[in-house]
């Protein structure tokens, strides 16, 4: 059962209403500002089964460990994004009887909206209540990124008889995380007052301190005449209690304006005062002055960031919807936050940090928002680079190497199944990709000498530490690990893993050479501070040419890992359907087992890496592992989208990109209820992007190699390049790019180079 979300091109509309949705709902209709987000609950409350949950970005709580069998090494505690301050709430009485959907008689008229173009979220309906009066209401809301401590809601209720109606903004800090480990609530509540029609209510977490306060402050009218407040509270709540006796057809409507403060932004003994004048300020304000400003400011991000599919409208809500949850999960204003895997629409994962972010999220950020947003992305792994330091250390290693942790919030590992948190390392090469490849996108090299080296090196000297010699093949190998695909664990030299490991020596290695080359100062000091000397960096590369790689002659692949030939490869599609998703219907000792992959693991070192893979070897690759592959995680069919894209296997290209870009619209995986696949959503943007648009990097060139899919008769996006702005756009009679701003531009088509000034155009 799941929501029929109605094409449009900018909005994800629902028009009528189930109770069993709302769940369902309340993660797609998600809203998000960079600096918090919240599932799309119901302002008057719902008490059917749904998930209320406001998150703020960055504060966590370190929640002690649940496993069955400790293993040394495993994290005391998992970092989750806490769900704080419910600051949307609005009860709502009518000559007494509570306005609640779950309990409604009938509900009729239902729209919820979400309009991704200037960032609102929009619900009306007219409910019948148990009393047999009904009521219209009209509820809109937002986030504010124009002031990323602001919220405003207005909130108007129409009786259609006569009857007495009760409004009653609240503020409630009394929360609990669906997911807490042990059942215990993570605030300790520091206060709150109410004033009619104002009020905050402040709570620090139980661990690590962090303080947050909502305060509130509310206009409330019948007719247009401003009604008097009762305000009360108690710990951790505080409310504003209206009534209006209205004739029949009448309203009341009320005006809130939220402000919500939190110690990363302010000092602990400040953040009353200043949500309270947070609040305050918007209220001079007023609404539609905020709305507008906060309206205007998506469009402009829009301007940037979209990509047009002309001729398919579900295509094209598709792709807006996964843009819109990225550029609102993560602004790039701060170094300190990140991208979980669900950003702000649910609990799983808990809100921290994965390899998603490298290898997934970064692209999107890096062509289409501001250089600094991609940069502060890198900026929070050199931050941490201490952590994982300690992390490497924990796990026995030494003289400075670096484990990046599988999941994080501080840089401390939270993830605690042993065969990821001590096997699945090649999270490590992630976080030397995204520096490369913000590096050849941007051109930004200055970031070595601010932190990347430092990062390159430590990644290099854990990978030194980490193979071992084998007598048996002559060469290094890696033993004991866990590649991208999941569904593997233990295993002995893992192609992507090994591949990632040799680039990541031989990437800090080149880096170091050109920073000495370049900057001899800089890296003078570097070489003292990291007690690097030449000997270290020619031992990273024998250990790069002598790195072994499990091959097989007979199909000309390199081989997931070691022993892959001995499963029985029966392909994918030969499975009875009733047995899939196997995550689901198989024991894990039977996954194991199988020869069944769980999203690209070769074939992902192949996507990294493409101007080194040669097309036929690619081919041979992609023929073989994508057969198996079930493509169980999210992260799975973009890539596999961008490959196919390149071998001209349009079908399946386009089959691929339908799962990622409507994965959650359309809720294939039976899991929206938890929250979205937000850095997949990055992914689904590398589909269009890099695979129909063709984007390419070849070594340090820009090339275009677009194809259309049949179903769309044009695509166009924006892309940000080395300072400059090039409009792309593919269509049925070919290929044009535009500059639009900044220096030169030379990209490749069809094996021709051109170099375009500002504000020629290139037609192909
Ligand atoms: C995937 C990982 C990913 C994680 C968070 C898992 O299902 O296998 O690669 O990092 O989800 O998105």
């Amino acid at each position: 059962m799941k929501p029929t979300i109605d094409p449009h091109p900018w909005k994800l509309t629902e028009s009528s209403w189930n109770p069993e949705h709302q769940i369902l709902s309340e993660s797609l209709f998600a809203l998000g500002n960079g600096r918090m987000g919240q599932r799309a609950n119901n302002e008057e409350g719902f008490s059917g089964k749904h998930l209320q949950g406001t998150y703020i970005a960055g504060v966590y709580y370190p929640d002690k460990t649940k496993v069955g069998w400790w293993k040394n090494g495993y994290p005391e505690y998992f970092a989750k994004v806490l769900n704080a301050v419910n600051f949307i709430g609005i009860h709502v009485r009518v000559n007494g009887e509570a306005l609640d959907l779950a309990t409604a008689t009938q509900v009729s008229h239902f729209h919820r909206e979400l309009d991704m173009h200037q960032g609102l979220l929009r619900r009306t309906f007219t409910a019948t209540l148990a009393n047999g009066l009904s009521v219209r209401v009209e509820a809109e809301r937002f986030l504010s990124i124009v002031d990323d401590e602001v919220a405003a809601i207005s909130y108007k209720v129409t009786v259609e008889d006569a009857a007495t109606v009760e409004v009653v903004p609240y503020l409630d800090f009394n929360v609990v995380n669906s997911d807490a480990n042990w059942e215990e609530t993570f605030w300790a509540q520091q206060g709150h007052a109410s004033t009619p029609g104002q009020g905050h209510v402040h709570a620090k977490t139980k661990k690590l301190d962090f303080h947050v306060a909502a305060a509130m402050h509310c206009q409330v009218s019948a007719e247009g005449q401003a009604l008097n407040a009762h305000a009360s509270g108690r710990e951790g709540y505080v409310e504003s209690r209206y009534n209006a006796t209205l004739p029949a057809g009448q309203s009341v409507h009320v005006l809130k304006y939220i402000g919500v403060v939190n110690s990363l932004n302010a000092a602990p003994e400040q953040v009353v005062a200043r949500a309270e004048e947070q609040a305050q300020q918007a209220a001079a304000k007023g609404y539609e002055v905020l709305r507008n400003a906060h309206a205007d400011a998506w469009i402009a991000k829009w301007e940037l960031a979209d990509i047009r599919i002309d001729g398919d409208d579900s295509a094209q809500q598709g792709i807006r919807f996964n843009i819109f949850h990225l550029l609102q999960t993560f602004t790039g204003v701060d170094a300190r936050l990140n991208i979980g895997p669900k950003g702000f629409t649910g609990e799983k994962y808990g809100g921290s940090t994965y390899w998603d972010t490298e290898a997934y999220c970064l692209p999107f950020y890096m062509a289409s928002t501001d250089q600094s947003v991609a940069k502060n992305l890198l900026i929070y792994r050199y931050k941490q680079l201490g952590k994982a330091i300690e992390n490497a250390e924990k796990l026995g290693f030494t003289d400075g190497a670096a484990l990046y942790p599988m999941v994080t919030m501080n840089g401390e590992e939270c993830h605690n199944e042993w065969e990821i948190t001590f096997e699945e390392i090649h999270r490590n090469g992630a976080i030397a990709y995204g520096i490369y490849n913000y590096i050849r996108h941007t051109q930004d090299r200055s970031y070595l000498a601010e932190g990347g080296l430092e990062v390159l090196v430590a990644i290099a000297r854990f990978w030194a530490q980490r193979v071992n010699w084998s007598d048996a093949q002559e060469k290094f190998v890696i033993l004991g690990v866990t590649g991208p695909n999941e569904y593997e664990n233990n295993v002995n030299n893992n192609y992507y893993t090994n591949f990632m490991a040799a680039w990541c020596l031989e990437y800090a290695a080149e880096c170091a050479q050109w920073l000495a080359t370049e900057q001899p100062a800089d890296y003078a000091e570097l070489l003292a501070k990291l007690q690097l000397d030449s000997d270290e960096i020619e031992q990273w590369e024998a250990i790069r040419e002598n790195l072994y790689f499990p091959y097989s002659e007979e199909h000309q692949v390199f081989l997931q890992q070691d022993g892959f030939l001995d499963k029985e490869l029966i392909p994918v599609n030969e499975l009875d359907p009733a047995q899939r998703p196997i995550n689901q219907k198989w024991s894990w000792d039977r996954i194991l087992r199988s020869c069944y992959i769980k999203q690209a693991d070769t074939l992902q070192g192949m996507f990294f890496f493409e101007d080194r893979t040669d097309l036929d070897v690619l081919k041979r690759h992609f023929d073989f592992y994508e057969p198996l592959t079930v493509h169980e995680s999210s992260l799975s069919p973009c890539v596999h989208t961008v490959l196919a894209s390149r071998l001209g296997y349009k079908k399946k290209a386009y089959e691929l990109y339908l799962r990622t870009a409507r994965l959650d619209l359309d809720d294939y995986n039976h899991e929206v209820y938890q929250g979205l696949h937000v850095t997949a959503m990055g992914g689904t943007w590398m589909s269009v992007v890099y695979g129909f648009g063709g984007m390419k990097i070849v070594g340090e060139d820009l090339h275009f190699q677009p194809f259309l899919p049949e179903q769309w008769t044009g695509l166009s996006f924006h892309l940000r390049w080395r300072g400059a702005l090039l409009h792309v756009q593919v269509a049925e009679s070919g290929l044009t790019v535009a500059h639009k701003d900044g220096p030169d531009v030379t990209f490749h088509v069809g094996g021709m180079a051109h170099t375009l000034k500002c504000c020629e155009t290139f037609h192909a």
